[in-house]
């Protein structure tokens, strides 16, 4: 086997909870070595993580990048990369680099995605409580859409916004789906805290208003139905409630928003863009949504969710006689809080011995001060797994890093981007003394 080449595979479905960890849910560049260690794009992970520290997030550039691609080709250029999912300067110019647009849901992404040189034509501004200097922001650096959630939003772009330079807007519309998740990351039900009501009449009196305005350019419509779905019906049950509204407003954009599914553990299915890409265009033609439409969407978990494994240190190994064995790592809910607000699973998996058996059932904790401080509740890593050995857990690139704290004053994590011709730092971990800056003796 060659050191980064080599790959094992299985079909999903046949594996055991003892198989070692399935090779489609690793980054497209992880390879094994003759050694049995973890290699992504020529780099050992276990030397990575040696020289910058653990918990350490690793994403594969060049995965996101192809995925960006596969995105455009299938959507043309009309997709808006979610910022929340994971975002830094380094993310914004590569998203940049690509041609996608991008959705930011606060002055602080806005800040970032400027701070990048991210083209402020393609910058799209959500959020349900956009303050004034939000607002002001946006409209000072020329974003390319404002999507606009509440009549108390208008009210405030009216008083902000010259008749001389009128700026664009979509209406965010609730369309009254809801689609089958988690019900913390649904959004697009009628009782939601998001945009306009569509069974209510909200979005009507919205359309009524924006249509007659001076200051605001009504150009499209946007909904969001929810994230991690997999069922391509949710979404298209989305474009027949859309439809009628849209095609009888004469607009010409309509947004379908992100949210598609990624397996996260063996035997979850994984949906390909083609056939998202491919359910909304055709249920938007057979709902009677005109070819000359702008259709778009606004993916975060699908573009990076896969390209990143977050590698962390064992530091205890503490079994507890007929119950479980818990193993400590040194990161834990503040890297990543999927676990515990959403009960998300995860697979883990010992870095340096990818092909062994994970015969042993263990749970993977962190190292904050709270019993439910779970990464894996119910996971598999070898027997010989001991203090001092590196796991991962894959698929964190999507709101991990960007959901993390500090809880306990353990500092955020080190993010690293791994290519075909090196690495680089991206965002440096968080140290004592970035956090006592905010201390004001
Ligand atoms: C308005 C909006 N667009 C896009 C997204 C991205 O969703 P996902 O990461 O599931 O694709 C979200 C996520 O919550 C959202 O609220």
């Amino acid at each position: 086997m060659s050191e980064t080449g080599g790959l094992f595979s299985y079909t999903v479905g046949t594996i055991d909870a003892g198989d070692p960890i399935p090779l489609h849910l690793l980054p497209q560049g992880c390879g094994v070595g003759s050694d049995g260690a973890l290699w992504l794009r020529g780099q050992k992970v276990s030397d990575l993580a040696r020289e910058f520290g653990s918990p350490l997030f690793i994403y594969d550039e060049e995965q996101i990048r192809a995925r960006a691609r596969e995105l455009k080709e299938h959507f043309g250029g009309d997709v808006a990369y979610a910022s929340k999912a994971f975002l830094c300067k380094a993310m914004a110019k590569l998203v940049a680099d690509e041609g996608l647009h991008i959705d930011v849901a606060s002055g602080g992404e806005l800040s970032v995605a400027l701070s990048a040189g991210f083209p402020a034509d393609r910058i799209v501004m959500h959020g349900n409580n956009k303050s004034l200097a939000e607002l002001k922001l946006a409209i000072l650096a020329g974003v390319g859409r404002i999507v606009i959630d509440s009549f108390d939003e208008i009210d405030r772009l009216e008083e902000l916004v010259s008749e001389k330079r009128p700026v664009k807007v979509w209406i965010r519309v609730t369309p009254g789906v809801e689609a089958h998740t988690h019900m913390f990351v649904m959004t697009g039900q009628h009782d939601s805290k998001f945009g306009f009501g569509l069974m209510s009449g909200d979005a009507e009196i919205a359309l009524d208003r924006l249509t007659k305005s001076k200051k605001l350019e009504l150009v499209g419509l946007h909904a969001h139905i929810g994230s991690q779905i997999f069922s391509l019906e949710s979404f298209v049950k989305e474009v027949e409630v859309l439809a009628p509204f849209f095609t009888s407003s004469g607009l010409e954009e309509l947004n379908f928003g992100g949210g598609l599914g990624i397996p996260y553990i063996s035997g979850e299915p994984a949906v390909d863009f083609k056939d998202w890409a491919h359910s909304l265009k055709e249920s938007a033609r057979a709902s009677g949504i005109p070819d000359t439409a702008r259709i778009m969407v606004e993916p975060g978990r699908s573009l990076v969710g896969p390209a990143a494994i977050t590698v962390y240190e064992v530091g205890t190994v503490k079994e507890i006689e007929g119950i479980r064995t818990y193993v400590s790592v040194d990161g834990g809910m503040s890297d990543n809080p999927r676990p515990v607000l959403y009960d998300s699973g995860y697979e883990v998996f010992k870095v340096d011995d990818v092909l062994a058996r994970r015969d042993r059932r263990v749970t993977i904790v962190g190292k904050h001060c709270e019993s439910g401080d779970i990464l894996v509740k119910d996971g598999q890593l070898p027997v010989s797994t001991k203090v001092g050995d590196y796991v991962a857990t894959p698929v964190t690139g999507a709101y991990g890093y960007s959901m993390a704290s500090n809880y306990n004053k353990v500092g955020r994590p080190a993010v690293l981007f791994v290519n075909n011709n090196g690495y680089r730092l991206v965002l440096r971990r968080e140290t004592v003394s970035d956090m006592l800056a905010l201390d004001v003796d």
